[in-house]
């Protein structure tokens, strides 16, 4: 089928190279124009595991073509919009993006159009759309509106799309319904040709689940929701076990082996951050206080998630009592690992806290540097773990990326002022750092335990 996907983004680049991938003639439509041609040149804007690669495959079989929105919009029998929904001051999501694409797609398009929404949007979005469409569309556009909300996370986003847990579409007509079925069939029925594995791990069949537009929307932010409380519930629960002399990775297991609950997100650490749970759980609370429902429990979600950075804060603080002038090594930056994204990242607000402080930054992370650059000019950006460490009296970990787990412990105690980790998320071994001399400090109990390896990385 010919599709257009709008904005290259994270979902959009990912959507856009999936869909071209299964078989799909896919133009990507991008205003950023600076964008547009570093993916036109070949360049990839951000880094994700393996989507270079599909890209590079997609383009080489005439699958994928970048170009303006307006040739998009003049190209799909599908359009789905991509483009991002952030934050307003208010916690809303800013729609604009959203409406400026739906204005172009009713003044542009000819014949009829399925307009998928896959951003992250409020309840109603849906039938607001139809109303705009309406109302500024040319007798030549007929159309359907669609939610087909994206589940992906950064750092497995194409395997995410190609072998998901669910397909959610949100459709008022069985002509949309049917068109979303075809274009997600060789996703349903697991026949592609997959760019990741050789032979793909056994996987159950997605589930298609069709609903109407408003549930479709709500089950988006309900299930970030979901994942946000579970993040900061098991962070007050490791509060707990360190006051009352716990052992979180014990208790995370031991919660985790109910198959209720589930071993996934119950990592404690410094928070969750990145472009959905921060803003999406705002959005929900608004969108609830919206419709007279007093979400006062994701409020709460959202204020401890704010705090962990004030208690990894303290625990520097305890350690080394003044941060005037003291060289403190930060590894990581992503609000994740295996993703170069630091939009709402905790490392970033934690480095502001420390330089307010007087601290001086040395930090490393394998790929987001050059976005951190962009958001913190005045910290020092290093080559490597060892180069970041050097002279320093602390070394705060951030972000879970392997490589930390892997560096040589007795050159780093070399290098270093002061031998102290200070691990923001519980991801190093104990024993491994304490052995070679250096004092641990973790999070939740016993000095931070080493994670039992079932339990998924937060985010
Ligand atoms: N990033 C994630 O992990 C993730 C996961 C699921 C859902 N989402 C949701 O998907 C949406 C997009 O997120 P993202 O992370 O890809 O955002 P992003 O900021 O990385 O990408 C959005 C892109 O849209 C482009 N754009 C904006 N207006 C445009 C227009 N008129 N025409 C063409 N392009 C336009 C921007 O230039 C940008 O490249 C958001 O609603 C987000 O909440 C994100």
């Amino acid at each position: 089928m010919k599709i257009s996907v709008i904005g290259a983004g994270y979902v959009g680049l990912t959507t856009a190279a999936c869909l071209a991938q299964i078989g799909h003639d896919v133009f990507c439509g991008e205003s950023d124009i600076e964008k547009l041609h570093t993916l036109q040149a070949g360049v990839m804007p951000f880094f994700e595991p393996h989507l270079e690669d599909v890209i590079a495959d997609s383009r080489k079989s005439g699958r994928l073509t970048f170009g303006s929105t307006e040739e998009a919009i003049e190209w799909g029998q599908a359009i789905f919009i991509c483009v991002g929904t952030p934050p307003l001051g208010n916690g809303d999501a800013d729609l604009s993006a959203i409406e400026v694409v739906a204005r172009m797609i009713a003044k542009r398009a000819v014949g009829y159009r399925l307009i998928v929404e896959k951003s992250t949007v409020p309840v109603q979005t849906g039938a607001q759309l139809r109303k705009h469409l309406a109302v500024h569309r040319t007798q030549k556009l007929d159309y359907d509106v669609a939610s087909n909300p994206e589940f992906l996370r950064e750092g497995t986003s194409v395997e995410d799309f190609l072998h998901p847990d669910r397909i959610v579409v949100g459709v008022e007509s069985q002509r949309a319904t049917d068109l979303l079925r075809e274009i997600y069939l060789p996703v349903i029925d697991q026949k592609i040709v997959c760019p990741i594995h050789s032979e793909c791990p056994q996987r159950k069949a997605p589930r298609f689940l069709v609903t109407d537009t408003n549930s479709s929307e709500l089950i988006k932010h309900a299930s970030n929701s979901f994942l946000a409380m579970k993040i900061s519930f098991i962070n007050m629960v490791s509060d707990l076990c360190e006051a009352a002399g716990a052992d979180i990775s014990k208790v995370a297991e031991g919660i985790g082996l109910d198959p209720r609950i589930g071993s996934s997100f119950l990592q404690p650490g410094i928070g969750f951050g990145g472009f959905c749970f921060p803003k999406d759980l705002q959005a929900f609370v608004r969108i609830a206080e919206k419709f007279g429902c007093d979400f006062a429990l994701l409020k709460e979600v959202e204020r401890i998630n704010q705090s962990r950075v004030d208690l990894l804060v303290e625990k520097i603080k305890k350690e080394l009592w003044v941060l005037r002038n003291k060289k403190i090594c930060v590894w990581g930056l992503a609000f994740k690992p295996n993703t170069d994204d630091v939009r709402f990242a905790p490392a970033l607000s934690i480095i502001r806290r420390l330089l307010a402080e007087g601290a001086h930054i040395q930090a490393y992370d394998p790929e987001a540097m050059d976005k951190a650059r962009k958001e913190i000019p005045e910290v020092a950006y290093c080559q490597d773990v060892y180069e970041a460490a050097r002279g320093a009296e602390a070394i705060v970990l951030l972000t879970e990326w392997e490589e930390f787990r892997k560096v040589d412990w007795t050159h780093l105690s070399t290098v270093v002022e002061r031998a102290l980790i200070i691990d923001g998320r519980n991801t190093l071994s104990r024993d491994d750092v304490t052995t070679h001399g250096f004092q641990y400090v973790g999070i939740g109990g016993v000095s931070g335990a080493p994670q039992m390896s079932a339990i998924l990385a937060n985010g």
